[in-house]
């Protein structure tokens, strides 16, 4: 087995309706069983959406949409000091990442040395974390890996993350 003890990770997410979380702390466990110690922490909006017909969500597509950031929450206790690699998770919306990551990622540019390795979680089958990737690489982070992970075929998606994260933390 690769040796990748007291290597640390932290997963940083957002999720409003468990499927990043259930991505994220697979993540967590898959990657503690190789004795990496991972902090996971879910990032919330201050405001968070009404869970009633999320899809036609005025305030959610117009921050989706227009707003470059919105009040945050769950980050608090995080030091990017402490960590040797950092994963960035977010759900797709309307062909995006969700308003919390949007906001996550512009208020720690530049802030961050370590690697990033993120993530998206969708329904479709669409390359959705390249763009992120790029929207990360824009602000000046050192994206090693992405992985658009498909709602329905997770598994495949997390194994083939969890060895790339391998090479990077070896
Ligand atoms: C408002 C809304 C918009 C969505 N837009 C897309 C989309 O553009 N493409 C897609 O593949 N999935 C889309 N989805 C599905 C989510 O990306 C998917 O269910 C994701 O895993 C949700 O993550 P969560 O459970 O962590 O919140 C959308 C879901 C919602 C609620």
């Amino acid at each position: 087995m690769v040796n990748v003890s007291e290597m640390k990770v932290a997963i940083v997410y957002y999720s409003k309706t468990g499927n990043t979380r259930r991505v994220a702390e697979r993540l967590k466990s898959d990657l503690s069983e190789l004795n990496v110690i991972v902090d996971c922490f879910e990032i919330r909006g201050q405001r968070e959406y009404s869970n009633k017909m999320l899809h036609l969500n005025p305030r959610l597509i117009y921050e989706v949409i227009f707003k470059d950031e919105v009040e945050i929450c769950g980050y608090e206790e995080f030091n990017p000091n402490k960590y040797n690699l950092i994963l960035i998770g977010s759900p797709i919306w309307y062909n995006r990442v969700a308003p919390a990551i949007k906001t996550f990622i512009k208020k720690y540019a530049g802030k961050i040395g370590a690697p990033i390795a993120c993530f998206t979680t969708s329904k479709l089958n669409i390359n959705y974390s390249d763009e992120f990737r790029k929207q990360l690489e824009g602000l000046g982070y050192k994206v090693m890996v992405n992985k658009t992970v498909v709602i329905g075929s997770e598994k495949l998606a997390i194994k083939e993350l969890v060895e790339e994260l391998k090479t990077i933390l070896r």
